[in-house]
């Protein structure tokens, strides 16, 4: 009890902000202790957002900071592994022209890893004109960003945490042995550059600032943008599965979606250990993607997608997870915070970037854009997906 008492008031802390939080006791209460993964419902369809652990309904968007908090304890508790606790951390930052090293201290233990500024090309950014920046998980498409204005803080992941079943890197320097995936080691890989970015660049504006990566990267732009309330812009790029991919709908008439199993394969330190008990169990999860995205709202998030990119489940991303995401944040005033932009190309094609740029332009400068982002075409919604959704115009108004 204790414990779940803290980590829900963790799980507070880290929406504090949300204007809607309320007392933790008047939150309906998780089990004392979390069932294990098998011993969990079978929910066929994705779970309800307005539906509570216990099957109380989520009635008001007030609710919301308490389905918020309970879902981010089980979305740790099932698949990322428990976020460590910042508070016991202290972060120290060099920088030397665009070279910033970050170190991280807990008691006795330290570990360190390098970022790269990169200024953009079309302004002048100074303290009193601080630019937008984008913290990238490696090398992006350049002039989408630079040439527009923002700013990029790119690090290799693999210096916070080995993508390897053989720990190594910063995250793991301070936290050996931990139930924690390797995700959610890069998400906070992220926010410890954010931490350096605060103490020594204030030519970057704190207030406008995204997350980017692919694939595997991607996976952690997502978790990265869930577990820090001071990302306003999410960009997972060709995430697929344990990032926007659904884990209860696959479509692969044209080829084969990956699954749990795949993963358990080659890397099944991505998550925590739970996670992998879902192999042959996906409609056990108490959560699916579209709840992963729904707890970056009602800050702004765009997922980026290739139609042939089959293995990451692109149908799904698009028919399943975005029109249930979509949903929650219109339910919650935050309509125009979501977008997909889908693209007919293959895994990490770097015209990604320039189909995500009006979305972004719109987020950090407020660029009107024509485009709709909302557009899930050449696909179609999935209604048998989201049955809650049904008469949801009149049900689900706040
Ligand atoms: C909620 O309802 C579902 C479906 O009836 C059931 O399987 C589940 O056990 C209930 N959960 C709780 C915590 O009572
Ligand atoms: C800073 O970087 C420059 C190269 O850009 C290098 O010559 C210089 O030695 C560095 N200074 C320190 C204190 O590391
Ligand atoms: C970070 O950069 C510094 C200066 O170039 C270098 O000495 C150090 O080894 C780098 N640290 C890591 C973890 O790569
Ligand atoms: C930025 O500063 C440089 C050097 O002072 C100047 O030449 C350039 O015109 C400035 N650019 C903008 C967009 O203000
Ligand atoms: C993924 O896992 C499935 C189920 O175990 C298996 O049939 C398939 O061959 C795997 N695919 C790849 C590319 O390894
Ligand atoms: C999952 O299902 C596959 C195919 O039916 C089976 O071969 C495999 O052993 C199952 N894995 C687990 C962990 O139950
Ligand atoms: C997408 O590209 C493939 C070839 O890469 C082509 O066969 C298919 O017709 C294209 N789909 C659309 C909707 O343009
Ligand atoms: C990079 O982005 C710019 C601006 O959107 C675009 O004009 C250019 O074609 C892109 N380059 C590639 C290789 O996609």
């Amino acid at each position: 009890m204790a414990i779940l008492a803290v980590f829900s008031l963790l799980s507070l802390l880290l929406v504090a902000g949300a204007s809607t939080a309320r007392p933790p006791q008047a939150c309906p209460a998780l089990p004392r202790s979390l069932p294990a993964p098998t011993d969990l419902p079978i929910i066929e369809p994705l779970p309800d957002p307005w539906t509570f652990f216990n099957n109380a309904s989520v009635k008001s968007p007030e609710d919301w900071a308490c389905r918020k908090a309970e879902l981010l304890t089980l979305v740790q508790e099932y698949m990322y592994g428990y976020y460590p606790d910042h508070s016991r951390e202290t972060v120290s930052a060099v920088r030397n022209g665009t070279a910033l090293s970050v170190t991280v201290s807990v008691g006795k233990k330290s570990g360190s890893f390098n970022v790269t500024l990169s200024m953009p090309t079309s302004v002048n950014a100074t303290r009193r004109h601080p630019v937008p920046v984008v913290i990238s998980a490696g090398g992006v498409n350049d002039t989408v960003f630079l040439g527009s204005g923002i700013a990029l803080a790119t690090f290799n992941v693999g210096d916070v945490a080995a993508d390897s079943f053989t720990p190594g890197g910063a995250f793991w320097d301070l936290y050996s042995g931990e139930d924690i995936g390797v995700i959610t080691a890069w998400a906070w890989g992220f926010h410890r550059i954010l931490d350096a970015i605060i103490q020594e660049v204030p030519e970057f504006d704190q207030k406008r600032v995204g997350v980017i990566g692919c694939s595997r990267d991607g996976k952690s732009a997502l978790a990265a943008g869930i577990f820090d309330e001071r990302i306003t812009l999410t960009l997972p790029m060709s995430s697929g599965l344990e990032g926007i991919a659904p884990w209860r709908f696959q479509f692969q008439e044209f080829g084969e979606n990956e699954k749990i199993t795949n993963i358990t394969g080659y890397a099944p330190y991505w998550t925590n250990t739970n996670l992998l008990k879902f192999v042959n169990n996906s409609h056990q999860i108490p959560f699916d993607t579209h709840l992963n995205v729904a707890l970056v709202a009602p800050r702004a998030i765009i997922w980026d997608e290739g139609e042939v990119d089959y293995w990451t489940n692109p149908e799904g991303e698009a028919r399943v997870t975005f029109p249930a995401a979509e949903a929650v944040y219109d339910w919650l005033g935050a309509s125009d915070k979501i977008g997909v932009a889908i693209r007919n190309s293959s895994h990490c094609d770097i015209s990604g970037y320039t189909n995500i740029q009006a979305f972004m332009l719109k987020q950090f400068f407020g660029t009107p854009t024509e485009r709709d982002y909302t557009d899930i075409s050449p696909y179609t919604t999935y209604p048998s997906a989201y049955p809650w959704l049904e008469g949801a115009s009149t049900k689900k108004q706040a």
